[in-house]
């Protein structure tokens, strides 16, 4: 089953990523260009448990897209499995570019293993937006980690999100690990999730969410897979700013939200409660690894003020500042790829 090109195998070990900017008619929308492969890659969520994925950039998630409202985006898709894809750009309107909508038999043909296609289609509306592959999305979405983050940065920002000093990337997701060595399979009814990750890995192998007293976070929430998750983070009150990427009139005060499958919150706290705080999905059942308790889809806000005590689970952590995409939101518009969410790749 897996007798296809090398050509593409080397394309994909190059881990090509070509970003032009060039400027478009619209005198402040520019054109990005970007390369991307899908690899059959084995994936780690927690201690032993790994996953067979098809993974954008050999990644899970996928590269972080991160551009201006209205900007010309280009991106070339390269099929390097050997089973059939496609690219759905969740939230993009495509006024006047229906075929760019990613979707098989409706849209375009799917991407055949070892061929390629080019989505061209404008950013628009702004916010917080994911694509993921749309052929047999039970389990290409639901279980083989085809997702990454679409972030459009808006014109008009409004004046609640004009004061965040500090934004992170939550994709949650839901696995079955007795699929876990079975590509092509999966997906069917009684299925059993047994595995919960944020951005890819369950605790506590995921990492926490670093903060300075007085900074403005915004915590952009993802449903990337098949279940609803009920997020309640300790010690603060998030403000519900936006849905779906839309800004709302009048933000809603919350501590626990439910981001469901496709769905997207951002929510916007001060960090003005210095300590550290649990942020964990409030389903019970989503908060283990197999089955045993306390891991899932569980993490800890950490203030910097704050010095490790000898009782805290994470005191020898490993920190790695970018695993919310923290760091690459920073720098402004471009594709970010990320070296912790890189798998094996699988002849
Ligand atoms: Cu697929």
């Amino acid at each position: 089953m897996r007798t296809f090109s090398n050509v593409w195998r080397c394309v994909a070990l190059a881990a090509v990523f070509v970003l032009n900017v060039a400027h478009s008619a619209d005198a402040f929308a520019a054109v990005r260009k970007f390369e991307m492969n899908i690899e059959d890659t084995r994936i780690t969520l927690v201690e032993k448990q790994q996953y067979h994925t098809f993974a954008f950039a050999g990644q899970v998630p996928g590269p972080l897209f991160y551009v201006d409202e209205g900007d010309q985006i280009e991106v070339n898709v390269n099929n390097v499995t050997a089973l059939p894809h496609s690219v759905h750009w969740h939230g993009m309107l495509q006024k006047g570019t229906w075929k760019m909508d990613g979707v098989p038999g409706t849209t375009q043909e799917a991407i055949k293993p070892g061929e390629s296609f080019t989505y061209k289609f404008t950013a628009e509306p702004s916010g917080t937006m994911w694509y993921h592959c749309h052929v047999n999305v039970n389990e290409h979405v639901a279980l083989r980690g085809m997702w990454g983050p679409f972030v459009v940065r808006p014109k008009k920002p409004t004046a609640l999100e004009k004061t965040v000093t500090k934004e992170f990337i939550m994709m949650l997701s839901d696995w079955d690990s007795k699929w876990s060595s079975k590509p092509g399979f999966g997906g069917v009814p009684g299925d059993v999730y047994d595995f919960f990750t944020i951005n890819g890995k369950s605790f506590p192998d995921n990492q926490p969410l670093r903060v300075n007293k007085g900074d403005v976070v915004r915590l952009r929430f993802i449903g990337a897979g098949d279940l609803v998750h009920s997020i309640h983070l300790h010690g603060h009150i998030m403000k519900v700013a936006f849905k779906d990427g839309f800004p709302l009139a009048n933000p809603i005060s919350a501590d626990t939200i439910l981001v469901g499958p496709g769905e997207r919150y951002d929510v916007i706290f001060t960090a003005d409660n210095p300590g550290r705080w649990m942020i964990h999905d409030h389903v019970d059942s989503h908060t283990m690894n197999g089955d045993r308790p306390m891991g899932g889809i569980m993490s800890v806000l950490e203030y910097n003020e704050i010095k490790p005590d000898d009782f805290y689970d994470w005191k020898a952590k490993k920190f790695e500042p970018n695993f919310y995409y923290e760091e690459s939101l920073k720098k402004g518009p471009g594709v970010y790829t990320n070296d912790g969410f890189k798998g094996q790749a699988v002849q």
